[in-house]
């Protein structure tokens, strides 16, 4: 090298200047020093304070992943601890200059130091290197939790493990194992043999999304459970890698399979199968002694098996149908002066709560746990929103958020037409990014009552390994930083970090990531004369090919993406409408992705909302509903506005004053999802946008979702009136609350 000074200068500049380095979740402090420390093949540690689990774990990740000998020596090794007293929980720092100085405060400090200096080393087989840094981090939440349901689907031992090994790379401390639920038990009772030997194993399974019609099944038997060498087993491993496992046996609710093996604790004693369809089922826990009692006997050995300071019982989604009409529920709210079956619930879940509290340990359930009043020692997990958190806050309950909104990682995660099937919704990674346990409007003094985070993975649409790890990874790391950072850096350096070490990492691992993050962005935007289409593919990594046809018989017209493309759908007149199927294709997308986009008169067209749609299901906006695509089932997120008031309004202009032929608007019937079409929907017209008519002539189509106006008249303006029941029928699924309506397409024909 003849200018060793430039390189210097070179590795200055651009070593120096980077505020972030590549660990994921990112640290508080780091900060880049010039010049590295030469590994070659070998790392040596001073093991004086390191304990067994945490030696192995080190050996094995260097080995795995770098092939790196990990040496244990004394004073005289590259790497040296010292433990700090008085210093914030978990927190340590790594030195980084002539030698590698790690303190730390805790055993699981030192792991998570050792986890952030391994994503620190550069280089190849070798010819290993540490660039000399100063590391200070301590993580925000103390309950950073990933949970797996193993009850739809069955995990291996292995495969459980697996994700344990990953959530514990990324400094998650908490593994919520959703160990039972109506479609199969999956942990041995000693005492009730009969959970395993019959609650373990169903008959079928239902095919496609639930809400496909007919319903089909696969009438091949299905099922598994661990026995309890094996949970221990995994307990070890967890506790290894510093993740708490908190079990979750489900009560009362969502307990079909239990009582397919003990029908007696229900209350209709009546003997029914484990069943292969999803959902939520009447038939739940009866809420008799025996049954208390039954479930009492469960936790004895759950606490045995699983130390962990909290214990899920689950309260989410249980029916009152059956306790309504129980003799014995009914004798018990007498004899308690219990005045409803809200309240039932409430006694339900303080009889474990008082139990778990006398054996030491501490009930943790759904947010549903509040209804009747909390139990006095609960703690909620919230998921059906932000509200049952705030309010357990509010009352001085330890709270975990878990909305739907941001961490159910069995939602969509693109908008890309070729994602695999998932149950419904739309979490894309950026939005958990933005997820921040602590409401804006929970007042400062019950902010320590919110413990931290946690991703939900229902497995109803996730049958294996690599189904989960697409769905989880990589929105996983993203909530990673939403529970581990101070100050999340922006979401383009956590991409960049996550480009730079993590997709090497995770291909290594042989983690079936999600590779949506480098997909082309695209989006739909409303023009003058209709909308248009943008694609941008920002990383220009990968070889993008966009095809498009227009009505059936064209053939593909195709170009390769550029930085940016575009494409323009104007609007047609009168009652045209014309079919455009865009496909994308590239070597990053196992199937090309499709959307069939219809132009029509009211494509683009500006929409005013009186009532505004829900935040978590805005999607994109007003054009929603005039971007050509139509919602269909089974729903994704996106492509319907979603609404939680029961009465709603919005104004669609014309731009100009035109006869208008007909109107049609779409509405999704999903009723287990919550989501109902509207009992009644309005149409006025007008010239102004002040006086309006009424038009008749209105249609309510057969299919109940659909309506359809055939009558011309003269105006701009357009208003949509809906009006649906203010309440879920007593019953139904999600009973009492408001339901959902979902919206989309509007067609207006006119000239
Ligand atoms: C839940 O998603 N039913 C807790
Ligand atoms: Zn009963």
């Amino acid at each position: 090298m003849k200018h060793p000074f430039l390189l210097a200068l070179l590795l200055l500049l651009t070593k120096v200047g980077l505020s972030q380095s590549v660990i994921l979740p990112a640290p508080g402090v780091y900060k880049a020093m010039v010049g590295e420390i030469n590994l070659g093949n070998e790392l040596s540690f001073d093991s004086t304070l390191l304990v067994k689990p945490l030696r192995n774990y080190m050996q094995t990740q260097l080995k795995e992943m770098y092939g790196i000998n990990c040496v244990f020596g004394g004073k005289n090794a590259l790497v040296q601890f010292q433990k700090l007293n008085n210093a914030p929980t978990d927190f340590y720092s790594i030195n980084i200059g002539d030698n590698v100085k790690i303190r730390f405060t805790s055993e699981a400090s030192c792991f998570y130091a050792f986890n952030s200096l391994f994503q620190l080393i550069n280089g190849e087989k070798e010819h290993y290197s540490i660039q000399r840094a100063f590391v200070q981090d301590a993580p925000k939440f103390q309950w950073r939790g990933l949970h797996l349901d193993v009850s739809r689907h069955f995990f291996t031992v292995e495969q459980v493990k697996k994700y344990i090994d990953l959530m514990a790379f990324y400094k998650f401390n908490t593994f919520h194992w959703h160990l039972t639920d109506d479609q199969g038990w999956r942990i041995e009772i000693k005492k009730y043999p009969k959970l395993t030997e019959i609650g373990a194993w169903r008959d079928s399974t239902v095919e496609n999304h639930y809400t496909t019609s007919p319903r089909t099944y696969s009438k091949n038997k299905y099922g598994g459970f661990y026995t309890q060498e094996q949970i221990k087993d995994v307990v070890k491993y967890a506790q290894d890698r510093y993740v708490t496992i908190v079990p979750e046996i489900e009560m009362p609710g969502h307990s079909r399979a239990a009582l397919a093996a003990y029908p007696q604790f229900s209350c209709t004693i009546e003997e029914q199968g484990v069943p292969g369809l999803w959902g939520v089922f009447d038939d739940i826990f009866c809420s008799k002694e025996e049954s208390i009692h039954f479930l009492q006997d469960i936790l004895d050995e759950v606490l045995v098996l699983f130390p962990s300071q909290y214990i899920h019982v689950g309260g989410d989604e249980a029916p009152k149908a059956r306790w309504t009409k129980c003799k014995k529920c009914q004798a018990v709210m007498r004899e308690n002066g219990i005045p409803d079956e809200h309240h039932l619930q409430s006694y339900f879940i303080q009889q474990m709560d008082k139990y778990l509290t006398k054996k030491g340990r501490k009930l943790i359930g759904w947010d549903e746990i509040l209804e009747g009043g909390l139990s006095d020692n609960a703690a909620v997990m919230s998921w059906r929103g932000f509200e049952g958190g705030i309010d357990a806050a509010k009352q001085q309950h330890f709270v975990v958020m878990s909305p739907g909104s941001h961490c159910y990682f069995d939602h969509y995660q693109s908008t890309n037409p070729a994602e695999p099937i998932a149950i419904g919704g739309y979490t894309p990674i950026e939005k958990v990014y933005d997820f921040n346990p602590i409401p804006e409007k929970l007042p400062a003094s019950y902010h320590a009552y919110i413990l931290g985070g946690q991703a939900n993975l229902w497995t109803e649409y996730i049958p294996t390994m690599e189904k989960l790890e697409y769905m989880a990874y990589p929105r996983a790391i993203a909530l990673s930083q939403a529970l581990w950072c101070q100050e999340k850096p922006k979401f383009e350096e956590f991409k960049q970090a996550f480009q730079a070490f993590h997709v090497g990492y995770l291909k290594q691992r042989n983690v079936n990531f999600s590779r949506a993050l480098f997909y082309p962005s695209s989006k739909l935007v409303p023009t003058k004369t209709g909308m248009k289409l943008y694609v941008k593919d920002e990383d220009q990594t990968q070889d993008f090919q966009l095809n498009y046809k227009i009505g059936d018989n064209t053939s593909f017209i195709s170009k390769t993406i550029g930085d940016l493309d575009s494409m323009d759908f104007d609007r047609t007149v009168g009652s045209t409408v014309e079919k455009i199927t865009v496909v994308l294709t590239s070597p990053l997308l196992k199937d090309p992705a499709k959307q069939v986009i219809y132009r029509h008169p009211a494509l683009g067209l500006p929409i005013t909302f009186i009532t505004k749609p829900s935040p978590q299901y805005s999607s994109n906006g007003s054009l929603t509903l005039v971007d050509g695509v139509y919602g269909k089932l089974p729903w994704k997120g996106y492509e319907w506005l979603g609404f939680d008031t029961s009465t709603i309004e919005f104004i669609v202009d014309l731009t100009q004053k035109s006869t208008i032929e007909g109107a049609s608007i779409h509405f999704l019937d999903d009723t287990n999802s919550w989501i109902y079409a509207p009992e009644n929907c309005e149409i006025f017209v007008s010239k102004n946008g002040k006086k309006w008519s009424k038009p008749t002539g209105l249609r309510l189509d057969k299919s109940a979702v659909k309506f359809q106006l055939n009558q011309k008249m003269n105006g701009r303006f357009v208003k949509f009136q809906i009006k649906n029941r203010t309440k879920i029928p007593v019953g139904s699924n999600g009973e009492g609350n408001t339901p959902w309506t979902f919206i989309d397409e509007i067609n207006i024909y006119f000239k």
